[in-house]
């Protein structure tokens, strides 16, 4: 069995551990520190990819449309939502951590066939909290797959965004019309009533983790009227 490599590691803000990055082969795996595990493995896709397709299904006439991508990871949400949308759309993708940024635009990039070369996509370097609170219609989609779900996993101070207050920022700050997708590992009903008290036709998918197998993950998506 070819041993992993580890080409690089980077803090994560507020004392949130190490990411440590792996290659085997043509596998690259992204590690948190600890026992905290697997963030992401390069051949485990799918609902990243789903993620995309069900967020921007609305957009496929859209002229000038605009996308928020909130983390970066792999690449496979911001390729996916490049493909969705029309050749004079904007994607912004937000990462907070910079060494993720040049992982893919290093070894990691073919993964999900180099999304950040695009000129349609724009990297934010940063929390993507700062843009969620932007609180004018800005976006026609909003793709968040900062964590492992509502209850947070990278940073703690991600939980803000899945709070009441977090997902008015987010009403606010989508066009009408726009359509919230939030990845998670598993389901929260009390999430999906929470989107719908913050005014969202909501509704949840289970999306299989590779096409027809794997772990069952959860797609919300709150659509404003
Ligand atoms: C599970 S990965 C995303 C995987 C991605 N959907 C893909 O297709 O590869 C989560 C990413 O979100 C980033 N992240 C975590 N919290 C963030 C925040 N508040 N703002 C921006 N990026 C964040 C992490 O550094 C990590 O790169």
């Amino acid at each position: 069995m070819i041993p992993w490599t580890q080409l690089g590691s980077a803090q994560i803000p507020n004392n949130g551990g190490e990411l440590k990055f792996s290659q085997r082969g043509d596998e690259f795996s992204i590690r948190l520190s600890g026992i905290r595990g697997e963030l992401m493995n390069s051949r485990l896709f799918n609902s990243e990819k789903v993620l995309a397709e069900l967020g921007c299904a609305h957009l496929h006439f859209t002229d000038n449309a605009q996308v928020l991508v909130g983390g970066l990871g792999m690449g496979y949400t911001l390729a996916a939502a490049l493909k969705a949308v029309s050749a004079n759309s904007q994607v912004t993708v937000a990462e907070l951590i910079p060494e993720v940024v040049v992982w893919n635009q290093g070894p990691l990039g073919n993964c999900a066939k180099n999304p950040l070369e695009d000129p349609r996509t724009k990297v934010h370097i940063g929390d993507v909290r700062a843009l969620l609170k932007i609180r004018k219609p800005t976006f026609d989609a909003i793709l968040l797959d900062v964590d492992n779900g509502p209850e947070g996993l990278t940073q703690k101070d991600n939980s803000s965004i899945y709070s009441p207050q977090g997902l008015e920022y987010i009403y606010k700050t989508l066009r009408p019309k726009g359509m919230v997708a939030i990845w998670s590992a598993g389901p929260d009903h009390q999430f999906t009533l929470r989107l719908k008290k913050a005014g969202f036709k909501a509704e949840d998918r289970v999306v299989r983790a590779r096409p027809g197998k794997g772990s069952r993950h959860t797609i919300f998506l709150g659509r404003k009227p």
